[in-house]
């Protein structure tokens, strides 16, 4: 376990839902946190002290339980410990119920002279999470920062997942896309993030083009759809839409074509994985021609919905957000700063979520399978995951499936995700 985290957070598993609700409002904020490890199979004592060790800062959450607990009292002991050696090292008690006199007259042996926090004293633990960074003088991530996604499509369950998601996607993007399609007689197509080629082409079954160029950093799928789909009409190129040699890629293509830039640039479920999805969109936005357009499908957790609650799909999206390959889980919001940041106007947002009953319910089944089937996981092992608790999860999700998807299928639960859809556009020079 060599790996870094900004909190350390102990509490009794008699609180966990509270302490969930803590964690998950400092993660908000990109602050990693170590939390749960006593689900872990390895050794408890060497992997609590490793992780102690791998922390910047501790926080307990003191309640009657945790108070009581031995495993809570353990933890508080390694934390002082490592004060004593580390002073930086900060120690956050935050009161999350009632203590007992009892109660407080014991932890105040170990805490009593530090500064605590009363959960109860602030709106929301949004409020909460900030009070603690501030006491542990901690930075919290800039939202707008990411970091590139490690996402790639040679796992056999993600290219079957994404195949499903395509066909699933197109309904909507198909209505988007006949509309930009009319602007331009024939125009030139440049897709961003192409992978092997089945989703573009599909996208432009039947249209007239004049020219499509797919980019891509995997080459085995920037080969594949060569062969498949490589043409007088089409070329597809490895190249890192973030990087400088992006540009002389598609110059070059360009240059073979007597093009001097793109009619429709064309970007599904890529710039959640790019971390510098800023640079891109102004990139992209120099390709294209005045009078141009930019079609957009990206993602964003946070107006996914499932009712009635169930904790299993919580529990699937907590697993999506915390794998390492499933990039920037707000990116859809995100969007149409970055357009305007990048010189694109009219910007347009299509629609926001997609939800089990679009379509009739036709779909219902490959719906499921976006993000609920754990079988379509390329999740392998922990080290496919930023934390322990996501890893930990998938064999609860795995338990519950069968039970969950019958359900599901038989109209017990309805689902909405975030997926959304913009076009924007370049405008002419006068
Ligand atoms: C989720 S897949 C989407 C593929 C395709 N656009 C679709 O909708 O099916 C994301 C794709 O973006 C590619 N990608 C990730 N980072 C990239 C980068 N910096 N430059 C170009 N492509 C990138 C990945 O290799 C992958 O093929």
């Amino acid at each position: 376990m060599a790996d870094h985290r900004d909190l350390f957070i102990s509490y009794s598993n008699q609180n966990l839902t509270r302490a969930e609700q803590i964690v998950s409002a400092v993660k908000y904020f990109g602050v990693t946190c170590w939390f749960q490890m006593r689900d872990s199979k390895k050794n408890y004592v060497e992997e609590i002290n490793n992780a102690i060790n791998h922390s910047s800062d501790f926080v307990v959450l003191l309640s009657n339980a945790s108070v009581s607990s031995l495993m809570v009292r353990n933890e508080i002991a390694r934390a002082i410990y490592q004060q004593k050696k580390d002073p930086a090292f900060s120690i956050i008690p935050v009161v999350i119920e009632e203590l007992t006199e009892e109660n407080m007259e014991v932890i105040n042996l170990f805490l009593g002279s530090l500064n605590w926090l009363d959960a109860g004293n602030y709106n929301d633990d949004k409020s909460l999470a900030l009070a603690i960074f501030e006491q542990a003088n901690l930075e919290p991530v800039h939202e707008e920062e990411g970091k590139p996604s490690n996402y790639s499509t040679e796992k056999e369950a993600e290219r079957i997942r994404l195949k499903e998601q395509n066909a699933f996607f197109n309904q909507y993007a198909k209505m988007y896309l006949d509309g930009l399609f009319a602007k331009y007689p024939s125009p030139a197509v440049l897709d961003v993030g192409c992978d092997n080629g089945d989703n573009i082409m599909l996208r432009l079954a039947g249209r007239n083009y004049k020219f499509l160029l797919g980019v891509d950093t995997n080459e085995a799928a920037v080969a594949e759809a060569n062969e498949h789909y490589g043409s007088e009409k089409a070329a597809f190129v490895c190249c890192d839409v973030t990087r400088e040699d992006f540009f002389r890629s598609a110059f070059k293509q360009m240059q073979k074509r007597g093009l001097f830039g793109f009619d429709i640039i064309h970007i599904s479920a890529v710039l959640l994985h790019l971390g510098k999805a800023a640079e891109a969109l102004k990139s992209l936005y120099l390709l294209l021609n005045p009078g141009g357009s930019i079609f957009i499908q990206d993602e964003d957790d946070g107006m996914n919905v499932g009712y009635p609650y169930s904790q299993y799909f919580e529990d699937c999206f907590y697993i999506w957000e915390h794998s390492k390959e499933s990039g920037d889980r707000r990116m859809g919001r995100k969007i149409p700063l970055l357009l305007k940041e990048a010189g694109f106007s009219s910007v347009t947002l299509h629609s926001s979520t997609i939800s089990s009953l679009d379509f009739g319910g036709k779909y219902r089944e490959a719906f499921w399978a976006l993000y609920f089937d754990p079988n379509l996981w390329a999740a392998d092992s922990a080290a496919y995951f930023d934390n322990y608790e996501a890893f930990d999860l998938l064999s609860k999700v795995r338990a519950r499936h069968d039970e969950m998807k019958a359900a599901y299928m038989n109209g017990d639960y309805f689902i909405t995700l975030g997926v959304f859809f913009y076009t924007a556009v370049k405008e002419e020079e006068d």
